[in-house]
């Protein structure tokens, strides 16, 4: 058998021991490398409204859906352009951000976000047809897609290695209170108009983005690639007063000299950044593969075939089994993924997503849809059992596939090519997710229930072998130490 690609233990040393010295230790005081300084809270500020809004704008539309209809009487297609192009918009966003960060740097490329965010909700609000409401949903896209490259991205480079998977995580966090936030947000305004309430409050948040990312620090690593040493280290002073900034500086500029000067994109799809360029799209399609949005978008119709009859009980379900749980669990990452590591939370999540699916599946197979016209019984034993396992599912995917996917994603490529090679991680994440969410409904007519939910279990089946041999543990390493594991792979 083939050693797991890992830094540490005993096959993974093999495999992947960084060769000595060529990076040295990055030195920051204890205090500031696992305390909170102002600088930090910023940064965490920056991560979290950013997050939260791609949440919102993700889980929000289910509920404003039935007031589109009703106001602009929209035909099927335009129905599902509507709920699409957020993807769509977040697609070309997520793409173009890379060169972005890169070329602008992380900071401005926040800003951007928090300007299409801002802008994008206004539109949507006051859109006085079709065409400037879809419009709107392209421009509020552009933005989902341009924060999920640059904030987790932003946060990486800011954050001390010690700390950098909870940050990375905070924004998952963020993502699943912005989902939980929409479920109520639509559970509470349900009337027909208070759609345009709904889309454009995203202009709250994106505003404060947007101040926020104002006064924040630019990233060190970035403002090295560009040659200002003086301006990183006025920033790193910023981030950690009083620590020696100089070996950490060195170590940027070594790694940075080790690296191409351009960072075109043949650069970033050259055979020597193969490994992390296919560990970040495999990380992206599996973590969608798995059926995280199959369940967080259809999760009131999977409810309903469960037996859930009534609109109010599917809404209830949803919101605090999906949407709560989705949050509480995701605390669970931010404790543990920088004590116990990236591969063991992987690996033990998509055991426990598999198992739920799994049963899912069996409870499918019990469950008797009652007769149309027959009275509401509530749920069955069975719908209970699948309510259960989808509870377990979201808690598994909530401290594995969710928080560690991104962090993974956002520490593994060089810095030349980071911006870029993110960017092509994410566009990879959202067009998994618009299949899966575009697929799942025909899968059901075509495989049913049952077939379905095993599918996606055979899939974290996949990604378990695929993550134990391929995926290397990066918990409390530099980012320049991080990319000497691809230097000695390859
Ligand atoms: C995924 C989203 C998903 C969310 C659910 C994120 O990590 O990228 O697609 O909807 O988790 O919590």
């Amino acid at each position: 058998m083939k050693a797991p690609l890992t830094s540490s233990g005993a096959a993974g040393k093999r495999a992947f021991s960084p060769p000595k010295a060529t990076v040295r230790p990055v030195t920051v005081p204890p205090s500031s490398a696992q305390g909170m300084t102002p600088w930090l809270v910023v940064v965490l500020l920056v991560v979290l409204f950013s997050g939260g809004l791609f949440g919102y704008d993700q889980g929000v539309i289910s509920g404003a859906l039935h007031g589109i209809k009703a106001t602009f009487s929209l035909s099927a297609l335009l129905v599902e352009v509507v709920t699409s192009w957020v993807t769509l918009g977040a697609l070309l966003g997520a793409l173009s951000a890379g060169e972005l960060a890169d070329r602008i740097g992380r900071k401005r490329t926040v800003l951007i976000a928090g300007a299409l965010f801002t802008l994008g909700a206004v539109v949507q609000a006051v859109a006085p047809g079709t065409l400037v409401l879809v419009a709107g949903r392209l421009v509020i896209g552009a933005g989902v897609g341009v924060a999920a490259v640059a904030a987790p991205l932003y946060a990486a480079e800011l954050a001390p290695p010690a700390v950098r998977g909870r940050f990375v995580s905070a924004y998952q966090l963020a993502i699943t209170a912005g989902i939980f936030l929409a479920y109520l947000v639509d559970g509470w305004l349900s009337n027909s108009d208070s759609w345009r309430i709904m889309l454009g409050a995203a202009a709250v948040p994106g505003l404060l983005l947007f101040g926020v990312a104002l006064v924040a620090p630019m990233s060190p690593r970035w403002l090295m690639m560009k040659r200002r040493r003086a301006d990183a280290a006025a920033e790193l002073h910023k981030i950690h007063p009083g620590a020696n900034v100089e070996p950490q500086l060195d170590a940027i500029a070594t790694a940075l000299h080790q690296e191409s000067e351009r960072a075109s994109w043949a650069v970033v799809f050259h055979r020597q950044w193969r490994c992390p360029l296919m560990i970040g799209i495999g990380l992206a399609v599996f973590q969608q593969i798995t059926g995280i949005n199959a369940i967080i978008y259809y999760a009131d119709q999977i409810f309903a075939s469960a037996g859930f009859a009534t609109q109010s009980a599917q809404t209830t379900a949803t919101t605090w089994a999906i949407g709560g749980v989705n949050v509480l669990a995701t605390l669970i990452a931010i404790a543990y993924i920088d004590r116990l590591g990236r591969r063991k939370l992987l690996l033990a999540g998509l055991i426990g997503m598999a198992i739920s699916l799994v049963v899912v599946g069996i409870a499918f197979r019990f469950i008797v849809t009652p007769a149309a016209g027959a009275a509401a019984t509530g749920p069955s034993a069975a719908g209970i059992v699948t309510l259960l396992a989808l509870v377990g599912f979201i808690i598994c995917f909530a401290f594995s596939m969710g928080p560690v996917v991104w962090t993974v994603i956002n520490e593994i490529f060089p810095g030349h090519i980071r911006g870029r090679a993110v960017a092509v991680a994410t566009a990879v994440n959202w067009g998994s997710a618009f299949l899966v969410s575009q697929f799942f409904l025909t899968l059901i007519g075509a495989m049913g229930n049952s077939l379905t939910f095993w599918l996606f279990a055979l899939f974290c089946v996949i990604a378990w072998v695929w993550i134990y041999f391929r995926v290397p543990e990066t918990k409390g390493q530099s980012l320049e130490q991080i990319q000497l594991l691809w230097k000695k792979a390859s």
